[in-house]
């Protein structure tokens, strides 16, 4: 089926990548002009793993190409919407670009089309879709238009959508339907070449979930909102755990092995970031504002992760007591490992308040500091996380990237003024950092000295337990 892809970003690359790589024939259009002459020129605008080989081999095949929206929208029968959908002041998503992309379908396109949205929109916004379609058609357009949420992963998108859990599409007619059942039809097979695994692991096929459009929107707001809850969740549990002495990790051990809890996003560390959670958090909370119901629950959610990083610093703080003139090295930019993506990162947050304390800071991360440079212009940024940690009084982990855990400790040690790491991300060893000489403090687990108390590790000495943070104690 010859398919458009409308929007190059994260979520309309990968869409586009994937649907040729199981075998569609795909127009991938970008407004922003820059960026379309990368793609066009075989170049990158985006690190994500896997997407550069797709990328290429959709390109060589024939299936992918990239040009204007109106190319796109001219030639294809099926057109997926992923343009951002970014917060406004008051909350709201900015609807500009998808209305723009609508008001363009409906001047140029003649026949049937099936509209697709897939960038994250809030609930009655394909009943909106339907009318602007319509009100502004002048070509005789006849289309249908359906939700089909995306749940990628940014830094496992391409595993995440040709192996997703569930497919999930919102239909107001049969035809609809039944076009975006054909057009997942390998992947709720698995009946593609797989360009993530030579042999992939056995797994159940998705689940194809086919319901109206007004659902489909709103299961991926709630979907997302409520993971963001369970983060928000495991950071007051780790605020409680420093107060009381208890370890986060165990306790979300326990709390994980419940399979009607589970182990996944209770990892408690400085927040929740990036292009999706904030912004679905807060449309979410506006959506049902505007619906009348007070999702009071999900501002506390927001809250909660807004203290994180006055929370955090407030740590450094107690170590380093006068933080102006202080170098602090920031490891980690990115919003999470494995992307380059730094949009709402609490890293950049981190950064700004470390800045407007007086530290000199200086950061290294291994994808993402050309997009941070313009978010904080006054950090000096690295080549490697040795370099970043000259001199420095202290390190502050804010992204869990793997290059971390394999770190040559005594030669860090050797270059740091001070050899104090505080881990926003509870990424290493306790134990093994203070045998190497560091003071490690990281997010609700006992340092490595309180640690002696356990009675799991009666090799070490007792002693006197975690002190509490007391400032910026979310109430
Ligand atoms: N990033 C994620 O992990 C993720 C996951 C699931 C869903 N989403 C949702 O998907 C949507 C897109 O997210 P993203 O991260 O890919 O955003 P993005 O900003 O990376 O990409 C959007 C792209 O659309 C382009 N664009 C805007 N108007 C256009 C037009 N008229 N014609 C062609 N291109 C146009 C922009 O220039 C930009 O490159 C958002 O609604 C987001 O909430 C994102």
């Amino acid at each position: 089926m010859k398919t458009s892809v409308i929007g190059a970003g994260y979520v309309g690359l990968t869409t586009a990548a994937c649907l040729a790589q199981i075998g569609h024939a795909v127009f991938c259009s970008e407004s922003d002009t820059d960026k379309l002459s990368k793609l066009q020129a075989g170049i990158m605008p985006v690190f994500e793993p896997h997407l550069e080989n797709v990328i290429a081999l959709a390109r060589k095949s024939g299936r992918l190409t990239f040009g204007a929206t109106e190319e796109a929208i001219e030639g294809g029968q099926a057109i997926f919407i992923c343009v951002g959908t970014p917060p406004l002041g008051n909350g709201d998503a900015d609807l500009s670009a998808i209305e723009g992309v609508a008001r363009a379908i409906a001047k140029k396109a003649s026949g049937y089309r099936l509209v697709i949205e897939k960038s994250t929109v809030p609930v009655q916004t394909g009943v909106q879709l339907r009318k602007h379609l319509s009100v502004h058609s002048n070509r005789g357009l006849d289309c249908d238009v359906a939700s089909n949420p995306e749940f990628l992963r940014e830094g496992s998108a391409v595993e995440d959508f040709l192996h997703p859990d569930r497919i999930v599409v919102g239909v107001e007619s049969g035809r609809a339907a039944k076009l975006l059942q054909e057009i997942y039809q390998p992947i709720i097979n698995q009946t593609f070449a797989c360009p993530v695994h030579s042999r992939c692991p056995s797994r159940t096929p998705p689940r194809f979930l086919l319901t109206d459009t007004n659902s489909s929107e709103l299961i991926k707001h709630a979907s997302n909102s409520f993971l963001a809850m369970k983060i928000s969740f495991i950071n007051m549990v780790a605020n409680l755990c420093e107060m009381v002495g208890a370890d986060v990790t165990k306790v979300a051990e326990g709390m994980g092995l419940d399979p009607r809890i589970g182990p996944a996003f209770l990892n408690p560390g400085i927040g929740f970031g990036g292009f999706c959670f904030p912004k679905d958090v807060q449309a979410f909370i506006r959506i049902a504002e505007k619906s009348a119901c007070d999702f009071g629950l999900l501002r506390e959610v927001e809250k909660i992760n807004q203290h994180r990083i006055s929370h955090f610093v407030s740590k450094v703080r107690e170590e380093l007591w006068v933080m102006r003139g202080k170098k602090i090295a920031l490891w980690g930019l990115a919003f999470k490992p494995n992307t380059d993506d730094v949009r709402f990162a609490p890293s950049i947050a981190l950064g700004r308040s470390l800045l407007d304390e007086g530290a000199l800071v200086s950061a290294y991360d291994p994808q993402a500091t050309e997009k941070a440079r313009a978010a904080l212009p006054d950090v000096h940024y690295c080549a490697d996380p040795y370099e970043a940690a000259q001199n420095a009084d202290a390190i502050l982990i804010a992204t869990e990237w793997e290059e971390f855990q394999q770190i040559d400790w005594d030669r860090l040690k050797k270059l740091m003024e001070r050899p104090l790491i505080v881990d926003g991300r509870n990424m290493l060893d306790p134990a093994d950092l203070t045998a190497h000489g560091f003071h490690y403090i990281s997010i609700g687990r006992p340092t490595a000295l309180s640690r002696k108390s356990d009675p799991a590790n009666d090799d070490l000495q007792p002693s006197a337990g975690p002190k509490p943070i007391l400032q910026d104690f979310p109430a």
